[in-house]
């Protein structure tokens, strides 16, 4: 099932999100619901605030670019309760979008190496360590189930040149390929 995805201006973008416990009902069709929203507005990343839920879940598929990137080929995951642990490493900066920020990019300064705790789909605890364009994607997300999106990082006069693009988004003056909900 595809989801409408939330947009700016969303309050429930900006819930800190709460854990979800393994009594959780429908987990594995909830993510692969969120799979499926996300590959259909050609998304890497998707959390579950997009889709208007304020849980600590989100879904990340990096494998189309493991043409490119052959360690990237299988990287299709879902993380539940995810905790960053560290951060290290430089700071890189690299564009980015989101599908709750359509048509607009910006650069972002970011960690390149994280450590992770998260338990997958089938309640198994992980502890791993992501660099480049996987830290990235994931540091993204995860910003999402704080309420944090990733044009607060922008400076104060960044900010002043989007907000006229921000106001149209959260009244839904924005064309999309893919089905959105307009906050009221
Ligand atoms: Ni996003």
């Amino acid at each position: 099932m595809i989801y409408p995805i939330t947009v700016y201006g969303d309050p429930v973008l900006r819930k800190i999100t709460t854990d979800i416990d393994p009594n959780y009902e429908g987990l594995a069709k909830l993510v692969e619901d969120m799979f499926e929203t996300m590959h259909n507005a050609e998304g890497v990343g998707l959390a579950a605030p997009q889709i208007g839920l304020p849980i600590r879940v989100f879904v990340v598929d990096l494998s189309a670019l493991g043409e490119d990137e052959p360690l990237l080929k299988d990287f299709r995951k879902a993380f539940i309760n995810p905790e960053i642990i560290e951060k290290e490493g430089e700071k890189v900066l690299m564009e980015e979008g989101c599908l709750s920020i359509p048509g607009l990019r910006e650069d972002v300064l970011r960690f390149d190496t994280i450590r992770l705790k998260y338990t997958d789909t089938n309640w198994e605890e992980h502890d791993e360590i992501f660099s480049g364009f996987p830290a990235r994607v994931i540091q993204h997300e995860y910003d999402h189930l704080e309420g944090v999106m990733f044009v607060d990082y922008c400076s104060p006069l960044k900010k002043r040149i989007l907000k006229g693009k921000l106001t149209d988004i959260t009244k839904g003056q924005v064309s999309t390929n893919y089905r959105i909900k307009v906050p009221r």
